[in-house]
Parts: structure tokens; sequence; C-alpha cells
């Protein structure tokens, strides 16, 4: 008995497996009920009693050893079940991000902010909802004036007036009354208007205006800054042409147009002028001014207000203002990088 057990110890040390069934089949033959050293316990009873505590002892060991062993030859197994290589396939093409892109008219809302900015101009906010004074009544708009119907809007209330405000110049005048001179501001916002709806005119739509107040401010400034923002924002060889019109709140008024990108070729967004207009301007009535608290007689200021949409649409060739509010993916995945 003593030759069989050193018999199986030596079979133990020297089995191979390279599968599943040849390690069961091990197990079979060794650990399981009817295997070889169940089969030597039960053998045991037969040993001579003077010869029993050596042949206890190396029972004990052989049963250990093939336990040792199956979880020995089990575990390399496993270990050789698993890939070879790396388990991460750095060949393979990466999980694409989709990236988003900014709203057009937020790209052009921050590129007029920015040029501004540069010129030490500061961005003020107000309400979309406003009272008849702040969008009308301090802006010189007489309470029958034909000026009202030109900016007719949405009344939330009558009596007193409630109105969706219909330009941020209602910013200005809020800020001109909080605020003391020197005043450099820019009001980017949404306004709403009372139109049909179609390729070139919205009931929403957005503008910057822009205000500057403070002693000896003259037409000059203003033309010159203007000048300065449509290169800017247009590039270098871009002209600029102001007509006269008519603002209740500013005295002289003028409205202001830039050379096409066609130069005068003639195209459909400037209608074959060779000019497209994008913004109204002028200086700021006297009467404004006092209406906020400012003395006419020390201070002077201009005034300027661009829609953002037109500038969108010269800029960027589109020929549809609805489109800035369909949210189709396949218009706003085209300004993908743009900042
Ligand atoms: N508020 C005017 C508009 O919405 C634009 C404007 C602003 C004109 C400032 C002159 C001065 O039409």
């Amino acid at each position: 008995m003593k030759d069989k057990v050193a018999g199986y110890l030596g079979e133990i040390a020297a089995v191979r497996i390279d599968s599943h069934e040849a390690l069961e089949a091990y197990r079979l033959k060794y650990l399981s009920r009817k295997g070889v050293v169940q089969q030597l316990f039960a053998e045991f009873k037969t040993v001579a009693p003077e010869q029993r505590r050596e042949m206890g002892v190396l029972l004990n060991e052989l049963k250990e050893k093939a336990q040792e062993r199956f979880d020995a030859l089990k575990e390399a197994l496993e270990r050789s079940a698993q890939p070879s290589g790396p388990a991460t396939d750095f060949s393979r093409p990466a999980i694409q991000h989709p990236l988003g892109s900014r709203h057009p008219i937020a790209i052009v809302r921050n590129q007029v902010d920015e040029i501004f900015t540069r010129l030490g101009f500061v961005v003020s906010e107000g309400p979309e909802i406003e009272d008849d004074w702040h969008n009308f009544s301090a802006l010189n708009f007489a309470p029958e004036h034909p000026a009202r119907d030109m900016q007719d809007t949405f009344f939330i209330h009558r009596d007193p007036e409630v109105l969706l405000r219909t330009h941020t110049s209602s910013v200005q005048v809020r800020v001109m009354s909080s605020q003391a001179p020197p005043i450099r501001t820019i009001s980017p916002g949404r306004v709403f208007r009372n139109e049909a709806i179609s390729a070139r005119a919205h009931v929403i739509f957005h503008q910057v205006e822009g205000l500057y107040i403070d002693k000896g401010v003259s037409f000059a400034d203003l033309r010159q800054t203007l000048l300065y923002f449509a290169r800017e924002m247009f590039g270098e060889e871009t002209r600029i042409r102001l007509r006269p019109s008519y603002f209740p709140f500013t005295e002289p008024s003028a409205e202001m147009d830039i050379s096409c990108s066609c130069k005068g070729a003639g195209c459909r967004i400037c209608k074959y002028t060779g000019w497209v207009e994008i913004l109204g301007c002028g200086m700021v009535d006297p009467a404004v001014l006092a209406n906020c608290g400012i003395d006419p007689e020390v201070y002077s200021g201009y005034a300027f207000g661009m829609g953002i949409e037109r500038m969108t649409l010269v800029k960027y060739n589109v020929n549809d203002l609805r489109l800035f509010f369909e949210n189709d993916i396949r218009f706003l995945r085209q300004f993908t990088g743009v900042s």
C-alpha cells in the first residue's frame, strides 16, 4: 500500500491537462467518492495496527496533494481561457461623442458682445415683459403717435399697459435711470412684434442695442464706432452708409447699411443694390435724457440698435429667417465649430 501511495503521488504531480474534460477526468479518478483516495481510505481498515500510524499520515498527505493539484490545474485552465492579448483592443475606432453646436443667433450675439466689450461697453439686460413707460413713453413715443404702429406688439394687460418689449431700448431707459454718466452699454436680448411670419419677418427676434452717454459725444463718434464694428464683424473691406431716418428717441436719426459681400455684383440678399441695412441709430433725443434724469445741457450721447437675425442672414448666407426658430438639426449642424 505504501508503494501504491507513492506511485499515485508521482502520478498526480505529473498530470497535465488542457481541457475541462481532462480536469473532470482527474477529479473523477482521484477525488470522487469512488476515486483513488476514497478507495485507499477504505483499504486502510485492513492495514495492520502497527502500520496504521504511518499509513494514516501518508494517506492524508495524498488526499491533500490530490486536492491541491486539482485546485492548481483548475486555476491554470481558467487563466488560459482568457484572451492572451490585452483586454482592450486599442485599434478599434473610438466611440464618437456627438459635438453640439451653438445656435447661430447665439454665435452672432456673442461676436457683437465681444467687439463692443473690447471698446469698453458693458453688457446690460432687462425684462422681456415691459411696461409702457420703458418701452414707449420714456423713449418719446407720444401716446397716439404712428411710430407706435411700427412696433405693434403683444399686450398682456391694458390698464396699466404691460407688454412684450418691441426693442431692447427699454433696457437703455433702465440703465440711464439708474446710473450716472458716463454710460457705455450694450443690451442684447429677445424682442417681440406683431408681424406676419415670413422669410424676412417673425414675431420673435433678437437685437443688440448700444448706448453711449458722456460729455461732448458727437455724431462723428457714432459713425466711427459703427464703422469699426462693421469691419470687425463683416470684414476689413466693409463700407458703411448712413441714410437719414426717423426714430422718436433719437435726433438726428439714421439707418446704416453695410456694403454687400457680393461687392455690388448683385445678389438676393442685397436685392441687387449692393447695400444691406443692418441697424438704426442716432443721437439720443434731449427729451429722452431728461425723462431718465440726465441733464441734456451737460451730456449728449448716441444710440444704435441692430437685428441679430438680419446680420446672421447676411454673414452666413441664410435665406429664411424662420430657420432660426425651427430647431431643424440639419440647419443647426452646419454651425458646428463656429464660435
Ligand atoms: N430701437 C430701434 C428699433 O428697434 C432701433 C434703434 C435703437 C434706433 C437706437 C436708433 C437708436 O427699431
